[in-house]
């Protein structure tokens, strides 16, 4: 379509990259660029498909590639550069496919590898590209590595490419060490009539590998061609701070593990010695044509050692959670866009804007809570008996939001259902929850199903369209039915529209290229150029002037004062 910015060969302009003004004004998104396919990781907008959520083609109840593929119109009309499709490997779905028996095969569940290669070919056709999630902490205990572990004995190499460790106490009866799963309960499990466990830093059917043993390094390399060899531009790296351990296991500090089972520090997470992982990858990359990235998953602080992931023979980007994380303030805002582009500056990368996914509340949830507190982080969900956001003014939040999000120049990411402005469903009964953080802190943690229920593609079909009957593999609440597709296609102020317009203004106006340059504005607006176009948003309740003249390209919502911005409310004006 003609907003492919990556199949255009145009030489950009060459901007220069000011760290002094650090705190100033002038940030650049790029040293001298080529505006090429090569630099496509540079600014593209990237859609996150959840395949079992996306589109359900044969009624099962779980989305899979042939609705996908039935979908590609859309995406295309939608106008992203990019999909990443969450795993659709081979899995017993303990962990919605983070759990992976079989790298190399499509879980039947979703297709076959011949839909996916379809997928991909019709992706490529219409110029998306497409990248894949990558797994290598932990496989699922189903894998064959793992089972033949299992039947091995202790120091066997079958074991030695896991970590299994012998138990404390007299018999082995107690874990090996303290650390906690970031689901809930201890990270080990008991290899049942032995003294010895096995480490899982996620759930009981998620062993972690061992990256010490050169097996499993090449293993992975293979792994990395099987997927480039079909095709994929690249691969969004999951838990990619966690692949090393320091040496010896030892406890955690802290006595009590559970509050500390998200922590960023510790010795199982951001190990120096993982970046040797990615360099290598980084090299097994290069061999192929064109520009295959790698993204990084990594919760690490200080925020400032994510850039050890995105240098220059690493990861091309990593996600900016601390952006998702942000509270609906203005100076808030403004700091964490202006760090983050200086820290990803220090190092050349991109930086990256993401303001959800498939572990967080979805944006319009989030920003809709009197108080945003935990609900940031991923996996605090919000339940019945939590506090329920007021929609209305969620979702007025999350359309500004995007046309801040998606006017600063680098990388996007789109969370599907995000340009619906579809909320999280916040009133999902304990019963229908599968998320393992809810199984296993039996419901004290609300966990993460409320941000992945089936789209609504059809307001009166069954399953709102996700499928051709009515099965969903989550139940969808009734409120869908306001959002779905068809519903918004022909409404000229719908989300949906909203979104269609900012993405074809921000290809031509060449927003994620660009530059941006502070505006003083009021306390609670943000104001800032990025090439002719000038950006505002006011975050505060009161309309705010706008300057005199203004030229309105795009409103997230109806401006009913002429010469005001209201609350909760971002405008695009041309530059004059
Ligand atoms: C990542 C994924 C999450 C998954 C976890 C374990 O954080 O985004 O969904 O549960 O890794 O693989």
């Amino acid at each position: 379509m003609f907003r492919r910015k990556f199949l255009a060969t145009t030489l950009a302009t060459a901007v220069a990259l000011s760290l002094s003004s650090l705190y100033g004004s002038a940030y650049a998104a790029d040293a001298t660029t080529v505006q090429s396919d090569e630099n496509w990781a540079r600014n593209s907008v990237i859609y996150q498909i959840y395949p079992r959520s996306f589109a359900d083609g044969d009624g099962n109840g779980i989305g899979d590639m042939s609705g996908v593929i039935s979908r590609l119109p859309y995406l295309d009309k939608l106008g992203v550069d990019a999909l990443w499709l969450s795993p659709f490997y081979k899995s017993p779905q303990a962990d919605a496919g983070y759990d992976v028996a079989d790298y190399r095969v499509v879980d039947p569940m979703f297709g076959s590898t011949e839909e996916f290669e379809r997928l991909l070919k019709e992706a490529h056709a219409r110029g998306m590209k497409v990248i894949v999630d990558l797994v290598p902490n932990h496989t699922s205990d189903e894998h064959a590595w793992f089972q033949a572990a299992l039947k091995s004995p202790p120091g066997s190499p079958e074991r030695a490419r896991y970590i299994f460790r012998d138990g404390r106490g007299e018999n082995g009866e107690l874990p090996p060490n303290n650390w906690p799963s970031v689901f809930g309960k201890a990270a080990w499990d008991r290899v049942p009539g032995e003294k010895q466990w096995y480490l899982h830093l996620f759930d009981s059917k998620q062993p972690d590998l061992n990256w010490d043993n050169p097996e499993v390094r090449a293993e992975f390399e293979k792994v990395l061609r099987f997927w480039l060899d079909r095709g994929v531009d690249g691969f969004r790296v999951d838990v990619a701070h966690g692949l090393i351990k320091e040496k010896g296991l030892a406890d955690l500090p802290i006595e009590e593990g559970r509050e500390n089972a998200g922590a960023l520090v510790g010795p199982m997470w951001d190990q120096d010695g993982v970046h040797e992982i990615y360099r290598s990858w980084r090299k097994v990359l290069d061999q192929y044509p064109g520009k295959r990235i790698m993204v990084a998953e990594a919760w690490v602080s200080p925020r400032e050692r994510l850039t050890h992931y995105i240098r220059s023979d690493e990861m091309d980007q990593a996600f900016n959670f601390e952006y998702l994380m942000t509270k609906w303030e203005a100076g808030a805002f403004k700091d964490i866009i202006n760090s983050s582009m200086a820290l990803t500056a220090t190092v050349g990368a991109p930086t990256t804007w993401v303001t959800s996914n498939h572990d967080t509340v979805r944006a319009p949830s989030r920003y809709g809570l009197k108080e945003l507190g935990a609900h940031a982080l991923p996996g605090n969900g919000i339940g019945p008996n939590t506090p329920q956001p007021d929609e209305a003014l969620g979702l007025r939040r999350a359309r500004a939001l995007a046309m801040l999000t998606l006017a600063l120049p680098g990388s996007t990411y789109i969370y599907q259902g995000e340009e619906l402005g579809l909320p999280e469903h916040t009133t999902m009964e304990g019963k229908y929850r599968q998320d393992p953080m809810f199984l296993r802190t039996k419901g004290e943690e609300v966990g993460r199903d409320g941000c992945r229920v089936p789209l609504p593609w059809k307001a009166d079909a069954p399953s709102f369209g996700f499928g051709p009957g009515d099965k969903t593999w989550l139940p969808q609440p009734a409120s869908y039915a306001r959002y779905a597709v068809d519903r918004q296609e022909g409404a000229a102020d719908s989300t949906l529209n909203l979104y269609r317009r900012i993405l074809e203004l921000r290809h031509d106006h060449k927003l994620g290229d660009g530059k941006l340059q502070w505006v003083d504005a009021g306390k609670d607006v943000l104001a800032f150029d990025n090439g002719d176009l000038r950006v505002l948003i006011n975050m505060g309740t009161q309309a705010a002037a706008l300057p005199e003249g203004s030229q309105v390209l795009l409103s997230s919502e109806a401006l009913p004062e002429a010469g005001k911005l209201p609350g909760n409310t971002a405008v695009w004006l041309k530059r004059t």
